[in-house]
């Protein structure tokens, strides 16, 4: 597709295509394209949340957000609670010699994280993972299992029921956390509603659960199937930063992204009409061979990829998009992925892959290992 149809009408999907790197960076960058139609996607089981809104409302809801996940923020309030998860879920497994680093750490270490920085109690992570595992399970449900859709939805109301009067005892008492700069951030008189908050932390626990779930994993996979590269981040912790980025660029968390024009737009010598919907395949852009020398090799020494470094959240692979909905989060990612990949080798140094097995990668919008199976002396 990417080199014969890099613009092709998908009738069962009712969506254009595009799949070569300078179409999809574009459909980030050029206001043209909106993210309007997230609203029936995702509206059900988050409600409005900033990634459906475009224009001022977009820009002002951002800024409220945007501060709390970077710099001094992420430095000296947050990077101590990711230290402290990463450290149990490791204690939790380290001395029986095997673990499934996916339902042991994966998916587990994101979402700690998130109720530990928004201030809530530690004792209510299984409840937030119950939450996580039915949302994504809502959001990727492509057969419409009746069952998986209805538990997401009560997902929604069970959230808003323990979030809403969370949120109004921090407005009347705010602290040090998270919820707390959400209830009280102000931008020119506007700040978020209760239902704006609610929203937001439902959205966390997907685009910033699920995806660094997906990318943790995604290392490991990535470097045990190449037990030299492996052999060079255990050796250079400093490679960390370039085996997230590699891995982002080789396997993304995120597939695919829809997106609308507001106006007919032509892209790669063909015409897109105004309001139909675009699927941007990150996985194929971030292939591209107009961008990338050996795009299908796995390197993390390669030179034309720049990381995401803790003063500037600029990547020049999609994995994160790019224009105003760059992720918010990025430089969080980057941190639980340092921590979360320092420790695990600290403390399991003859890290193997249990019968040698790598396993398959499952999902189509997301997309990540199922499990990751592994062996070690135990410590
Ligand atoms: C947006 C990927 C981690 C919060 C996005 C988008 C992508 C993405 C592709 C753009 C979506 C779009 O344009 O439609 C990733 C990946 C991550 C990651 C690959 C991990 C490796 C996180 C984390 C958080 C987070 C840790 C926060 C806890 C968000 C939010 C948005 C976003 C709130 C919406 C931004 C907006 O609409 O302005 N992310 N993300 N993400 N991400 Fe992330």
């Amino acid at each position: 597709m990417r080199e014969d149809f890099p613009l092709i009408w998908h009738e069962g999907m009712q969506s254009y295509i595009l799949s070569r790197y300078q179409d999809v960076e574009r459909a980030f960058k050029d206001p043209v394209f909106t993210s309007d139609n997230y609203d029936w996607q995702i509206e059900p089981v988050h409600g409005r949340t900033i990634l459906q809104m475009g224009g001022r409302e977009h820009s002002v809801r951002r800024a409220l957000v945007a501060p709390a996940f970077r710099g001094k923020e992420l430095q000296e309030k947050f990077l101590p609670i990711i230290e402290r998860n990463a450290a149990e879920l490791i204690d939790a497994f380290r001395k029986d010699g095997s673990a499934d680093l996916v339902a042991q750490f994966a998916t587990w270490f994101p979402i700690n994280v998130i109720v530990d920085m928004l201030g809530l109690p530690r004792e209510d992570h299984q409840r937030f993972h119950g939450w996580y595992t039915s949302i994504i399970d809502f959001l990727g449900n492509l057969s419409q299992d009746p069952e998986v859709n209805e538990r997401g939805l009560r997902t929604r109301a069970e959230l808003a029921a323990y979030m809403i009067p969370v949120i109004q005892e921090r407005r009347a008492n705010p602290g040090d956390d998270l919820l707390s700069t959400l209830c009280t951030a102000e931008i020119d008189g506007e700040s978020m509603s209760d239902e704006d908050i609610k929203s937001f932390v439902s959205l966390l626990l997907a685009a910033g659960g699920e995806t660094t779930d997906k990318a943790i994993a995604g290392v490991f996979r990535n470097l045990l199937g190449h037990p030299e590269q492996l052999a060079a981040v255990r050796a250079d912790r400093d490679l960390i930063p370039a085996a997230f980025a590699e891995t982002l660029r080789f396997t993304p968390p995120v597939h695919m992204i829809m997106r609308q024009p507001s106006a007919d737009v032509t892209v790669s010598g063909g015409t897109i009409e105004a309001g139909k919907t675009v699927t941007c395949l990150i996985g194929a852009a971030n292939r591209d061979a107009d961008r990338y020398a050996e795009p299908d090799t796995f390197n993390v020494l390669r030179e034309d990829l720049t990381t995401v470094n803790a003063f500037s959240a600029a990547a020049d692979h999609l994995a994160f998009a790019l224009g105003r909905h760059f992720c918010v989060g990025a430089l969080l990612a980057r941190a639980e992925i340092e921590v979360g990949v320092n420790q695990l080798l600290d403390a399991l140094p003859d890290l193997a892959l249990a019968g040698d097995v790598l396993p398959e990668e499952r999902g189509v919008f997301t997309r990540g290992p199922g499990s990751l199976h592994v062996i070690f002396t135990p410590r």
